[in-house]
C-alpha cells in the first residue's frame, strides 16, 4: 500500500483560521451593505444591495455551518487587528460608488481568489464539506463581481479604492499569509459613517410628505390596483428600515441577522415587483413620489421599536387589504396582479413570523422589562397614532 504524502498547504488549524477570516469578511460586508442601503441614492444600487447582502448572509451561513463542526464557538473574531481594521474602515467611504468599489473591486475579488486558491490546497476528501461551501459561494461571488463591473463601469478607480487596497495588504491579504506592508495612514477622503436617519433617493424622484398609512375609500378596481402597485414600488422604505435594524443590532444572534437579511431582500423584491407591474402597464415608477418621511419617522426610534412598528404594525395589518385585492382583481381576470400579491403575502407571512420570533430577543437585549404582549400592544398603538393617522411626527426635530 502506498503511503499518502500530503502536498496540501492547508492543515486543520490553518483551515479554521482561514474560514474564520472569510466568515468575518462576508459578515462585515453584509453589515456594511445594510448600513449603506438607506444612505445610497441610486435606486438600481439599492435594489441590488438587498440581494447582495442576502447572498452574503448565505455565504456566512455556509461558513458558519462548517465552522460549527470544527470549533466552538463557531462565531469568533479573526484574531487579526489589521483585518478588523480593514472591515471597520471599509464602511467610511466618501460616496456610495466608492463604497461599492471598495467592496466589490478590491475586497471581494481578493476573497474570490482566496476561495479558489483554498479549493486547491485543502485536503479534498477530509475537508469536502468546505469545498461544497466554496463551490456554492463562488457562484454568487462571481456574479457579484460581474454586477459591480457593469454597475461601476463609469466610476474611475480613486483614492478610496487605493486606501482599501493598502489596508487589505496591511492585513496580509485575505488569507493573512502575504507579506504585510505597514498600514496606511488614515486618508482625507474617509467619511465617518453614521447610521442614516434619512432615506436617500436619486434625482429622478420627487419626495412627498403626504399622508401615509391611509387607504382610499372605495376607489374603482383599476384605480385601486394602480395605487396598490405604486405602493409596492415604494417598499424600498421597508427594506431600508430592516437594513437599519440589522446595522443597529450587531449583538443579536446570527440567526436574527440571517432572517433579517432575507426580510430586507424580500422588501427590495416587493419594490421591484411594483416597478415591473408598472412597466407592464407602460407606467414609469420614478414618477411616483417617494414618501421618505416614513423612513425618517421610523428611524427616530430604537431598533426594537422600528422592527415592531414594521412587523406588528404594517405587516400584520396588510393581509385583509390584500385579500380584498385578490377578489377585486379576480373580477378583472387579472392573473398577473393576483400572482404578484400571492407571492408577496407568502413573504409577508414569513416576516410576521420573524417579528414574533425576534421581538422578545430584541427586548431582552435592549433591557425592555415588560411582558411582550404589552410592549407589542403599546407599539401598535403608537403605529395607529402616528402612522395610520398619516401624521408621521418627527419628535426630536420638530
Ligand atoms: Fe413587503
Ligand atoms: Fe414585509
Amino acid at each position: 500500500m502506498q503511503t499518502v504524502r500530503p502536498t496540501e498547504q492547508i492543515d486543520f488549524e490553518t483551515n479554521k483560521r482561514l474560514l474564520n477570516r472569510y466568515r468575518f469578511i462576508e459578515y462585515e460586508s453584509l453589515r456594511i451593505l445594510a448600513g449603506w442601503l438607506p444612505a445610497t441614492a441610486n435606486m438600481e444600487f439599492k435594489l441590488a444591495m438587498g440581494r447582495l447582502l442576502w447572498e452574503d448572509a448565505q455565504h456566512v451561513q455556509h461558513l458558519y455551518q462548517r465552522l460549527r463542526e470544527v470549533q466552538t464557538p463557531a462565531f469568533r473574531p479573526p484574531d487579526d487587528p489589521a483585518l478588523e481594521e480593514l472591515m471597520a474602515q471599509a464602511i467610511n467611504a466618501p460616496s456610495e460608488r466608492d463604497l461599492l468599489a471598495g467592496l466589490f473591486r478590491v475586497i471581494k475579488p481578493a476573497l474570490v481568489d482566496a476561495y479558489r486558491w483554498h479549493i486547491g490546497q485543502t485536503f479534498a476528501n477530509p475537508d469536502a464539506p468546505t469545498l461544497y461551501a466554496f463551490k456554492h459561494i463562488l457562484v454568487d461571488e462571481e456574479e457579484q463581481l460581474d454586477w459591480a463591473r457593469a454597475a461601476l463601469a463609469q466610476h474611475p478607480v480613486g483614492g478610496w479604492e487605493e486606501h482599501i487596497a493598502h489596508l487589505l495588504a496591511a492585513a496580509g491579504g485575505i488569507t493573512g499569509q502575504e507579506a504585510r506592508p505597514p498600514a496606511p495612514l488614515s486618508t482625507p477622503v474617509a467619511t465617518p459613517f453614521a447610521p442614516p436617519r434619512q432615506a436617500a433617493r436619486d434625482p429622478r424622484f420627487s419626495l412627498v410628505n403626504r399622508k401615509a398609512g391611509q387607504v382610499l375609500s372605495d376607489p374603482d378596481a383599476h384605480t385601486r390596483r394602480q395605487l396598490e402597485f405604486e405602493n409596492y414600488s415604494q417598499e424600498m422604505l421597508a427594506a431600508e428600515t430592516v437594513a437599519l435594524v440589522i446595522y443597529l443590532s450587531p449583538d443579536m444572534p446570527w440567526e436574527f441577522t440571517y432572517d433579517s437579511a432575507r426580510h430586507c431582500y424580500d422588501e427590495t423584491r416587493h419594490c421591484k415587483l411594483g416597478i415591473e407591474w408598472m412597466a407592464h402597464y407602460g407606467l414609469d415608477y420614478t414618477s411616483v413620489p417617494q414618501n421618505t418621511r416614513i423612513y425618517a419617522w421610523r428611524s427616530q426610534y430604537d431598533a426594537l421599536t422600528q422592527y415592531t412598528l414594521l412587523t406588528m404594525g404594517n405587516e400584520v395589518h396588510a393581509f385583509p387589504y390584500r385579500h380584498e385585492s385578490i377578489k377585486a382583481y379576480a373580477q378583472l381576470d387579472d392573473k398577473l396582479s393576483i400572482q404578484y400579491i400571492t407571492y408577496d403575502m407568502a413573504d409577508e407571512r414569513t416576516h410576521v413570523i420573524y417579528g414574533k420570533r425576534w421581538i422578545p430577543e430584541l427586548m431582552a437585549r435592549q433591557g425592555v422589562d415588560k411582558p411582550v404582549d404589552q410592549f407589542v400592544e403599546e407599539t401598535v398603538a403608537l403605529w395607529e397614532k402616528e402612522y395610520r393617522s398619516g401624521l408621521l411626527p418627527i419628535h426630536d426635530r420638530a
